[in-house]
């Protein structure tokens, strides 16, 4: 018996509360067995993937990287984290880089998505996927899809002038240094630690010489 409350409060009055509780909200397996699965709302989606036109329904809550991974079979874009923290699922979207993990599928109705498989072919390999062979800037290579996507993303977007968080003059276009390429790859992890031959990579495409 509590003092404060007057209830009794001891240890088996407790266990046994608990088990009445359980038995009362515990649903027999057979009707769990057979209640109908709830509806899943699914949608159809147009958007162009690497040139191809690609009409989808899907569930709303895909990701747009389940949805290249699981629904297109495009599997070079990488699910590292699923969080938006490593970069792995870089993709281009109308030209930009996204985290493809982070995004709704359903978002990009229309959009003009490219992953690493529509950059180059074996054959054609693109400027910087070439430069990343030159230079050794992958070891494992999982991060190197999102890695190749993402730098190709952050020379157009020093090309276009925009300003990073090392960009010390606003008013002037940036160079791309050693230090800006740095910091705007800073969401595309390596486990691996390629980044100085990354950065090479990226240097030789900025110079022209890839
Ligand atoms: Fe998208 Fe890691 S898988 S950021
Ligand atoms: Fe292995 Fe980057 S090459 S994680």
């Amino acid at each position: 018996m509590s003092e404060a409350t007057g209830v009794d409060v001891s240890r088996r009055g407790v266990l046994a509360g608990g088990a009445a509780s359980v038995a009362l909200t515990a649903v027999p397996v057979a009707e769990a067995q057979t209640a109908p699965a709830p509806a899943v709302a699914t949608v159809p989606v147009s958007f162009e993937v690497n040139g191809q036109r690609r009409d989808l329904r899907l569930d709303t809550r895909t990701t747009l990287l389940d949805a290249l991974r699981e629904h297109l079979q495009l599997t070079g874009s990488k699910k590292g984290c699923d969080h938006g923290q490593c970069g792995a699922c870089t993709v281009l979207v109308n030209g930009e880089r996204i985290n493809a993990c982070l995004s709704l599928a359903v978002q990009h109705e229309g959009d003009k998505i490219t992953t690493i498989e529509g950059l180059g072919t074996p054959d054609k390999l693109h400027p910087m996927q070439r430069a990343f062979v030159k230079h050794d800037g992958y070891q494992c290579g999982y991060c190197t899809p999102g890695q190749i996507c993402s730098a190709v993303a952050v020379l157009g977007e020093i090309k276009r002038g925009v300003p990073s968080h090392v960009t010390t003059d606003l008013g002037a276009r940036p160079r791309a240094s050693n230090a800006e390429m740095r910091e705007r790859m800073s969401g595309n992890i390596c486990r691996c630690g390629a980044y100085s031959n990354i950065a090479d990579a990226m240097a030789d495409v900025a110079g022209g010489r890839a």
